[in-house]
């Protein structure tokens, strides 16, 4: 079996480009990073690759923890403290937030131990190692292997490595593909399920600039959370127990004080979710054209309505606070990715790309799978242009339209469930269960709201897919009648008469269930993309991923002098570049810092996205900055030349030695296309410099303790 990962030991590095200076594209995995330590050295590096990762001693990597699967936080202390952006314990401190304590608005500081908040449901893992296990999944499967036996062996293969690995310990372990099913790796893992909220600032400073500012450079937003990491007696995870105690970790980050310039070396170590960089150039233009602007365009739909309440209701925007911040988040990314795929010609590039591999396909014999994969690729995705579309459409209405159909689906899987013949004591237990999910969907959902979103965005939807994409239930109606039919009748859009309809319900009343006019909408949705979509969304998927496994072998075969990265899989990674700034379009210039006097300036625009508490404007006029400062000033937000995607949120960014300079938590939006195609030149991540954590924390929120359980490097 051919194995492309020996080739990163013979990677040239390609001319640096004249403004991108210290740029390098590319997310490398932890345990092959020795391959890049003398590139790293010649940057400024003064770490050793044993010193970032290494499984028998205590390195980096330990201090570094997936954040519920979603982001990355960095411990930062003896005793567990661990931060994380503000954006990434949102639905936390949402979650602890009402009227009376409104920690969104005002903040919150546990003031000791014993005031740290427990949270339900959320984690923190550390990476005990990560190795390749290519060889060990390919057990028993050659070039001739058919392809469903060869799911099959790796399957069984895995399973058995996971067994293995998890035998006489409480650690996880999960076989990740890489590269598209080139190589294998097992990732062991130590899942910390008792993490306490332990502050967080106010808004104005958390999520300083709102959706105007969001994915943008300059940047003031001080996007920074804290919790804490607890265990057992014997310092191993523990579900939330009052008996627990803070974590003792292997290691923590130090912090940087020390003052910043242009250039200095800066790493990000964390857990990038999602990149794409091989998609060919069909693909992109199905994305720039047609996807994206109609994901886009739903989006638009639903946060028409709930921009608007939120302006206009304290308690619509706590509410909604947490849904609107994911629905816009997107939104807003893929405009700037359209634009930025759109500026750099990006169908053109891979274009070229794709005729340089084929040309050098067709000068071997033995590469003759690699000269026609290309082709077949583009054709594939042009074939399924209707169906990808069309699955992007119906996604988007099911998870950010009307949310009565996220309560269907809670309804539709108990249906499934007593059709299946759940009775008697089972089904009253899954019921109190059921209660409670149902109790805690209203507290945050308001009627006159969803109402509005269901018009809204069904009406969008139509639109985007005519009469033979939408069902029965949604065609040749008066949408304005249907809707308010809808809400004032079906048993979703109430409390009451949901639970009601939750406590009747067995195998004789499933009846009265599908006879609500909001839930037969819901399953006829559902039921079209179930029937009409998957199935050839699903091939297409899969013949897409068996083309890509050739396709990027190809790559490394043909041109391994070439710099080549497995694309980002929500594993731990390493990305290094500098501090920079950057000249994003023609004429115009990016410095690489922020101060708090932008902050003020942004203010005074008088843009509610930019409000201030007034003590806060009073503390920035004073400009005690102390220990904090740099020449006189204190540093906001800070421009790195690393790349990040979705994921890399709360990631560590660290200077030569290892000491935490800041917390990664954007892109500009000039970068948001790096998910497919990177640009050294313009490609920015966006960090809140930890300097400002430490001021909003000690002269601002008064946390002092906080700072002084940290070690400052000064
Ligand atoms: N754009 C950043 C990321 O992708 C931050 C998002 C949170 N901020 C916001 N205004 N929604 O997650
Ligand atoms: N804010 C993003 C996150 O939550 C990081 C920004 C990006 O996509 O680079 O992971």
């Amino acid at each position: 079996m051919f194995k492309i990962k020996t080739h990163f030991h013979f990677i040239l590095f390609l001319a640096l480009a004249p403004l991108g200076l210290f740029a390098e594209e590319g997310m490398l995995i932890p345990s092959v990073i020795q391959a890049f330590e003398s590139d790293m050295k010649a940057r400024g590096m003064k770490l050793s690759a044993r010193d970032i990762y290494d499984v028998n001693n205590a390195s980096l990597k330990d201090a570094i923890l997936h954040f519920n699967g979603g982001c990355t936080a960095e411990l930062v202390s003896d005793r567990g403290l661990l931060l994380t952006n503000h954006h990434c314990g949102y639905s936390q401190i949402q979650s602890h937030s009402s009227l009376q304590n409104d920690y969104l608005k005002n903040g919150f500081w546990a003031k000791n131990l014993n005031e740290e908040l427990p949270n339900n449901s959320l984690y923190a893992a550390r990476m005990v190692r990560i190795d390749d296990v290519t060889k060990a999944i390919m057990f028993g499967i050659n070039e001739g292997t058919p392809e469903a036996e060869r799911r099959q062996k790796i399957a069984e293969n895995s399973k058995k490595i996971i067994e293995d690995a998890q035998r006489g310990s409480e650690y996880k372990a999960e076989i990740k593909e890489f590269n598209y099913g080139n190589d294998y790796y097992i990732i062991v893992k130590e899942i910390f399920t008792d993490v306490r909220l332990v502050g967080t600032p106010p808004n104005a400073i958390g999520k300083f600039g709102g959706d105007t500012d969001n994915w943008v450079w300059p940047r003031h937003t001080g996007d920074f959370s804290v919790f804490r990491v607890y265990a057992g007696k014997d310092n191993k995870p523990a579900g939330y127990s009052k008996e627990n105690v803070p974590y003792k970790p292997l290691h923590y980050l130090p912090i940087s004080m020390l003052p910043r310039k242009s250039g200095d070396f800066t790493m990000v170590y964390g857990f990038p979710g999602t990149t794409e960089q091989h998609v060919v150039s069909a693909q992109i233009k199905h994305i720039v054209e047609k996807e994206r602007p109609a994901r886009v365009q739903m989006r638009e739909s639903a946060l028409s309505v709930i921009d608007a309440g939120m302006r206009s209701s304290d308690e619509v925007r706590i509410k909604y606070s947490a849904k609107q911040a994911r629905i816009a988040n997107a939104w807003k990314k893929w405009i700037g990715q359209i634009d930025g795929l759109v500026s750099l010609d990006a169908v053109q590039v891979k274009k070229d790309y794709e005729a340089k591999y084929v040309k050098r396909a067709e000068t071997n014999s033995s590469w003759s799978k690699y000269a026609t994969i290309v082709d077949k690729m583009n054709r594939l995705m042009i074939e399924n242009s209707k169906v990808d579309y069309e699955y992007a459409v119906m996604v988007e209405y099911l998870t950010i339209g009307p949310e009565i159909f996220s309560l269907a689906r809670t309804f539709a899987g108990l249906e499934k469930e007593i059709e299946d013949g759940l009775t008697g004591e089972a089904l009253a237990s899954k019921k109190v269960a059921l209660q409670s999910s149902i109790e805690g969907f209203f507290k945050n959902y308001d009627g006159g709201i969803d109402q509005k979103i269901f018009q809204k965005v069904s009406e969008t939807y139509i639109k985007l897919l005519g009469e033979q994409g939408i069902p029965e239930e949604l065609r040749n109606i008066d949408l304005a009648k249907y809707t308010q039919k809808l809400y004032d009748k079906s048993f979703l859009t109430d409390k009451d008469r949901a639970l009601s309809m939750l406590g009747k319900l067995n195998s004789k009343k499933i009846k009265s269930l599908k006879k609500d006019a909001a839930y037969s909408l819901y399953k006829g949705v559902l039921n079209q993309l179930i029937t009409s979509v998957l199935p050839k969304y699903r091939v297409f998927n899969q013949q897409m991923e068996e083309s890509l496994k050739v396709y990027v072998e190809g790559k490394y075969v043909m041109f391994p002098n070439e710099k080549h990265w497995a694309d980002a899989n929500g594993t731990l990674r390493i990305t290094y570049g500098a501090l920079e700034g950057s000249s994003p379009t023609d004429g115009m210039m990016y410095t690489e810092h922020t101060t708090t006097d932008g902050i003020l300036a942004k203010h005074r625009t008088g843009n509610a996205d930019f409000e201030l508490l007034p003590d806060m404007v009073e503390k920035f006029k004073q400009k005690d900055f102390g220990p904090y400062a740099q020449d006189n000033e204190l540093w906001v937000c800070f421009s790195g030349s690393n790349h990040t995607t979705g994921g890399n949120s709360g990631s560590p960014v660290i200077d030569g030695e290892g000491r935490l300079m800041g917390l990664n938590f954007d892109r500009s939006w000039e970068s948001t296309m790096s998910d497919y195609m990177f640009d050294p030149d313009r490609c920015r991540n966006i960090v809140v410099d930890i300097r400002y954590v430490l001021w909003v924390m000690d002269k601002y929120a008064g946390a002092t303790h906080l700072v002084d359980e940290m070690k400052l490097v000064k």
